[in-house]
Parts: C-alpha cells; sequence; structure tokens
C-alpha cells in the first residue's frame, strides 16, 4: 500500500508518498480500506519531530479516518467485512490501509458520507470525554470553548447546543465569529479586540471551559469561571508553562484538568474503549439526525498532504481538512 512516509523530521516537504508494506490485523482488530483521514495539529508536531508515536504504534502519521472494513482479525465478532466506519487512532491514519482494534470503531452515522465522517473521531472523543464525561456539561450550563473556528471548536459549539447548554466561544475575526453563531454559539468574542473574561462574567461564568490556550489563557480561564466550574485544558498553542493562581481556585472550588487523548490506555476505567463507546451512543446520533455535522474548510488528495499542513499552518482554516485517499491527485478542493 502507499501511505505517507517521513524519512525525515521537518517542514510539510518532509512528508513522502511511498510504498510500505500493508498492516495485518491481529487478535480482535480489523484491517480498513481508508477513505479518508484528517488532518490534527498533533500531526505537525509529529512531523516536525516533536511529537512521536506511543511506543508500538505506526509512524505514519493520522490520528482519524474513515473507510470500509476489509478482513476481520481473529476474535473479532459484531463487524462485517464492507461495514462503513471510521475510527480513531494512535498513528496510521494517511494511508491507504490501517489496523483498528474494534474499541476504536465506530459505525459511520446514516446520511453522513464516508469522507466527512473522517472528521468525527478525534473530536468527537476529545470534546466527549472532556466536556461531559469528566466536566460533565448539561443543559442550562454554560460551554465556553477557545477557537471556537477550529476543528475541536466547530465541534463543540454543535454537540454542546444539541445538549441544551449556553455557549459562548472565542475566534479570530468577525467573519469567524458570525460562522460559530451559525453553528449555535450564544456568545462570541474576538480574541484579538475584545475580553472574554468580561463577556462571561456578564452571565455569571462558564460551568465548564474548553481551553486550547494553555498558559497564556491559565488566570483569565480562572477569572471566567463560575463557582464550581471546570477548566479542562487540551492544547498549549499559548505555551505549556503557566502559573495556576490558588486563591482564585480556592474562591471558586474550581477544578483545573489536562488531558491527552492519545496516549490513554485501550481499555479501562476512562481509556480509548469507553470514549468510543459513549460516544457512539450519545454523539453519532447527533450526526445522524443532523443537529451536528463535520465542517469541512477543504479536502486535499492524501498524497499531497504537505499541502494540507501548509494551509493549517497559514491559519484561517475554518473547521477541518480532510485527506482524501484516493488515486488521483487532483487539486485542492475548497468551497
Ligand atoms: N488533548 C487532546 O487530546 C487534544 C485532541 C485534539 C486537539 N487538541 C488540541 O486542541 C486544540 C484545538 O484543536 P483543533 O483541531 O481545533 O485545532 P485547529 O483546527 O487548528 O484550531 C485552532 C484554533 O485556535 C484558535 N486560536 C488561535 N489563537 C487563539 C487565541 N489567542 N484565543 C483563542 N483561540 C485561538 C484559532 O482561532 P482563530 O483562527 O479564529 O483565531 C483556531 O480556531 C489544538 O491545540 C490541538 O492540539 C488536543
Amino acid at each position: 500500500m502507499y501511505a505517507i512516509t517521513l524519512p525525515s523530521f521537518g517542514g510539510p516537504d518532509a512528508m513522502r508518498w511511498a510504498q510500505v508494506p500493508d498492516p495485518v490485523p491481529g487478535h480482535g482488530e480489523v484491517l480498513v480500506d481508508v477513505a479518508a483521514s484528517a488532518v490534527n495539529r498533533a500531526d505537525l508536531l509529529q512531523r516536525q519531530g516533536h511529537y512521536p508515536p506511543p511506543d508500538g504504534v505506526s509512524d505514519v502519521p493520522g490520528l482519524e479516518c474513515s473507510g470500509t472494513i476489509a478482513e476481520l482479525g481473529a476474535g473479532v465478532t459484531g463487524w462485517e467485512p464492507g461495514q462503513r466506519v471510521c475510527a480513531l487512532l494512535a498513528g496510521g491514519g494517511y494511508a491507504e490501509r490501517v489496523v483498528v482494534p474494534t474499541t476504536q470503531l465506530m459505525p459511520v452515522p446514516d446520511g453522513v458520507g464516508l469522507v466527512d465522517a473522517a472528521g468525527i473521531p478525534e473530536v468527537a472523543c476529545t470534546v466527549w470525554s472532556n466536556v461531559v464525561m469528566r466536566a460533565g456539561l448539561t443543559a442550562g450550563r454554560t460551554l465556553l470553548v477557545h477557537g471556537g473556528s477550529g476543528g475541536i471548536g466547530t465541534h463543540a459549539i454543535q454537540v454542546a447546543s444539541a445538549l441544551g447548554a449556553t455557549v459562548a466561544t472565542t475566534a479570530g475575526s468577525p467573519d469567524r465569529l458570525a460562522r460559530c453563531r451559525e453553528l449555535g454559539a450564544a456568545i462570541a468574542v474576538d480574541h484579538r479586540t475584545a475580553d472574554f473574561v468580561a463577556a462571561l462574567r456578564e452571565v455569571g461564568g462558564a460551568d465548564v471551559i474548553l481551553d486550547n490556550m494553555g498558559a497564556k489563557y491559565l488566570r483569565k480561564n480562572l477569572d471566567a469561571l463560575a463557582p464550581d466550574g471546570w477548566l479542562t485544558i487540551i492544547g498549549m498553542q499559548g505555551g505549556a508553562t503557566g502559573e495556576l493562581p490558588i486563591g482564585a481556585m480556592l474562591a471558586k472550588r474550581a477544578r483545573v484538568t489536562a488531558m491527552g487523548l492519545r496516549g490513554r490506555p485501550l481499555d479501562g476505567p476512562g481509556g480509548k474503549a469507553d470514549i468510543v463507546r459513549e460516544v457512539t451512543e450519545h454523539v453519532l446520533p447527533m450526526y445522524a439526525d443532523g443537529r451536528v455535522r463535520t465542517v469541512v474548510h477543504a479536502t486535499v488528495p492524501m498524497a499531497d498532504a504537505a499541502e494540507a499542513h501548509r494551509l493549517l499552518e497559514s491559519g484561517g482554516v475554518f473547521g477541518k481538512i480532510l485527506l482524501r485517499c484516493d488515486a488521483d491527485r487532483a487539486s485542492v478542493e475548497a468551497p
């Protein structure tokens, strides 16, 4: 098969579309013919040599995919060859074929295109595990999600709105804020020109904050939190080391947690199998009935992954960039 390989670390052109051995499904795994994968910020770090795959995981990049089941490994029940699936991966998605443990496999929701489904697993598992499983967001509560214009943000706005929560968000231009409002955000703040803390204080604070910025927003996030609120940090776009104001935490009885999805164990409490099961039960039906959709900024042939990485690095992407796995190298399709 062909896959994106990294003969050396570096810029987007370090990636090569090259022939590699086909993966073979082991016990409890299936082989998937990949229709598409999607680009995540972690892929950029992996390409630069800053985010190695966990032990035993393929060094082909790609944390999610969609496709059809080609072959069942030993001991697999409940899945059939030819079935349309999408999958959360620890790596290996930028390839024509990938092996997936069945505990990381999800059926493609009815009415969702096979290529679009590649944009579901990473955002759905990250948002649900942080915002609902951990921080307990429910109807009537307020979620602040930073970067509402990103892959995570566009999904979180829709899911939290579907749950009946009030959603506040930040993004980087009036046009992007307007698009966040169309997705369901009631409060949208331009992070370049306005103070999100003031906007949140007007509504009594955020019960849950999903944060992509890390150090830069640590103090502000605590100021924007409601009493008994929960700050859950998933990104370090604003730095990895900051000062935690414990006085502000005490006053609000705040909880601050941080969570990475990729390195989590497959099984056990809070493992990937639990998350995938919950997403299948609670989030995929939201796609099937149209309350949630993958917001696709562009679809790029997988062999041109370098182009997709340049696009994400250049800024201005709204939603997800998908990597379509097919033989032709058609030019970038952007809506
Ligand atoms: N821990 C995990 O398991 C996990 C899983 C998935 C993703 N992540 C992380 O979560 C973050 C979001 O992922 P993604 O896929 O949504 O990335 P993305 O699509 O690249 O979006 C990044 C977002 O950051 C926003 N942003 C930039 N500067 C900002 C600022 N000063 N204040 C608020 N927002 C700002 C951008 O908004 P504008 O362009 O509108 O300014 C954009 O919406 C990334 O850091 C990613 O690495 C973590």
